[in-house]
């Protein structure tokens, strides 16, 4: 038994979880954590709100709320949508929590003793209009580097290069579009990066083998760019207050205190049973935890280089990312989700219009992993009728239902498995390694690849071995050929549990079967997992079709491309 840490890059408050979201880091992290858990690990499964900056004291002006107020209600509103599509953090927490002060606090001091942190006056952004300082993400402009014309004073979202907002050409106020903009000086801290670049090019390279692909171009790309100093301080009201002397009314910057959030949420966690947990078992614990990150590709550059560097400035021994799972973008029918333009669906809609399993199928089985995605009603209503209602959901209730009527709802007794069923388990065997492999490896297409294949193997044996037909002459066959599918049944639905949570359980249920571990599965011993004359029910069906009306209905809701 390992300890794996699975963390979920931490949704900014302000936004509205949209389908993209859901693919990019939160549904698979929680397949994941769910998996490794089915493996028999230890899992620590953490996310939360990032909840400091700008982005906050604007969301609660135009609500007319205090930020602290308007923090809490969106909190609730994240953390209620994740329970909706059953994600299963062992905490969902807060940036904006005293644990996280604490743990950045103590960062923050160790960094600034170790001598990496340094004193320098800048030039800021003040919006004459605004009456305000504009934090990075409140300036838009073009990127010097890719002319895309709407980058961000933080990061240009096109070529992911991280910006300083009086880098832009052409800026203005985001909040108000304003260009009446000055640039005042004021005295701010910085993180010495350059200083920490030997030893982080040390540390990367020892994740050489473990890093997929998009993190590790990403984090050597920047190396061979060189690091910059990174100004870790704002004239902001919402957010730690710098605790150093000289600095009063000033705050730490989002982005220092958001990641350190991962640890200081894990102590949130730890205060609900302090007799029973420990923080330091998870994050001073190099030698025996596993730390896998999920996050969207724009977030790799601040995991796999400022975050590390941050912990190694402070001479501790902490828990680094030792698999950085990184994600494209999901797009809605080939365009942006935008809640302005009222485009896309997002989260907390999705889950009134159809069952969360349908969304974490279709979302998996559609993973930007390698590039982007695009979100399409056609084929999540295709995916949903073909993959499960067809595939899956058919098969258990042409089992269950033709076992019920011929005789009665229990498994059917006698007989011995015969030719066709040691080849089923056999090829059954191969797929169900290579799935397992693929969730071990996270490679989360090709796991969900498998696992379909392995649903039409359960058809393609029913279809020859017809018990529909043989039980005309041999009733003993037909009673050996159903057992085998309702053993498949049982297969599946330990299968699926990770992706498909409320289906495993349901399918589960119907077989009066627990979940158990996947941990060395062995389908010729799981083939016999159920006994004849075991008990079952027919149930409901697990899937429902879903009408060409209602595909329409949610196009002209939702939006569509023409
Ligand atoms: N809030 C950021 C985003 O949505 C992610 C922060 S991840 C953290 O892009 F680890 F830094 F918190
Ligand atoms: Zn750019």
């Amino acid at each position: 038994m390992s300890k794996i840490l699975v963390t979920s890059a931490l949704p900014y408050i302000n936004g509205v979880p949209h389908l993209g979201h859901m693919a990019g880091c939160l549904l698979p992290s929680d397949v994941y954590a769910r998996f490794e858990r089915m493996m028999g690990n230890e899992v620590l499964y953490i996310c939360g709100t990032d909840e400091h900056g700008t982005t906050s004291e604007v969301g609660a002006l135009k609500a007319g709320m205090e930020v602290q107020e308007y923090c809490d209600m969106n909190h609730a509103r994240h953390a209620k949508t994740y329970k909706d599509f059953n994600l299963s953090f062992d905490f969902f927490g807060r940036t904006s929590a005293p644990e996280n002060k604490e743990a950045t606090y103590h960062i923050f001091e160790q960094l600034d003793k170790n001598g990496y942190i340094e004193e320098k006056s800048i030039k800021q952004v003040y919006s004459v209009d605004d009456k305000m300082f504009l934090a990075d993400r409140y300036i838009t402009g073009t990127c010097p580097y890719c002319g895309y014309d709407k980058a961000r004073g933080d990061q240009c979202e096109n070529c992911t290069r991280v910006l300083e907002p009086t880098e832009l050409i052409d800026a203005r106020s985001t909040i108000s579009g304003s260009k009446n903009l000055e640039v005042r000086e004021t005295k701010h801290l910085f993180l010495n990066l350059p200083k920490l670049e030997g030893k982080l090019a040390e540390w990367v390279k020892t994740k050489e083998p473990f890093w997929p692909d998009v993190a590790y171009t990403i984090a050597q790309k920047w190396l061979k760019e060189g690091l910059q100093e990174r100004c870790i301080t704002r004239d902001l009201k919402w957010g730690f207050a710098v605790n150093k002397a000289g600095y009063e009314g000033k705050v730490f910057y989002v982005w220092f205190d958001a990641p350190i959030g991962y640890i200081g949420i894990t102590k949130q966690w730890v205060k609900q049973d302090e007799a029973n947990r420990s923080w330091q078992e998870w994050w001073l614990n190099p030698e025996k935890v596993r730390h896998v990150e999920f996050m969207g590709k724009d977030n790799v550059p601040y995991h796999s280089i400022t975050f590390p560097a941050t912990l190694l400035g402070t001479k501790e021994n902490w828990t680094q990312v030792d698999f950085l799972k990184g994600f494209s973008y999901l797009t809605y029918e080939g365009g942006k989700f935008s809640k302005s333009e009222n485009r896309g669906i997002f989260a907390e809609d999705a889950i009134k219009e159809f069952p969360a399993d349908y969304w974490r199928y279709w979302i998996m089985a559609n993973s930007p992993e390698s590039s982007d995605a695009s979100f399409n009603w056609d084929l999540f209503a295709g995916a949903v009728n073909k993959d499960l209602n067809g595939v899956l959901g058919n098969f258990v209730s042409r089992v269950l239902k033709m076992t019920a009527s011929k005789w009665r709802e229990q498994v059917p007794e006698g007989g011995e498995y015969g030719a066709a069923e040691k080849e089923l388990i056999n090829a059954l065997q191969q797929r169900v390694s290579d799935y397992i492999k693929y969730m071990e490896e996270m490679e989360f297409r090709k796991a969900l690849g498998e696992l379909r294949a392995i649903w039409v193997e359960g058809n393609n044996y029913i279809s020859a071995a017809e018990p529909w037909s043989v039980i005309k002459e041999d009733e003993q066959r037909a009673k050996v050929i159903l057992r085998a599918c309702i053993n498949l049944a049982r297969i599946f639905a330990l299968l699926c549990a990770p992706i498909m949570p409320d289906t495993a359980a349901k399918l589960l249920a119907k077989l009066n079967m627990p979940q158990v571990e996947l941990k060395g599965f062995d389908v010729a011993k799981e083939m016999t997992a159920l006994r004849g004359g075991e008990p079952f029910v027919v149930g409901e069906p697990l899937f429902e079709r879903i009408s060409t009306e209602k595909i329409e209905e949610m196009k002209t809701k939702y939006g569509s491309a023409k």
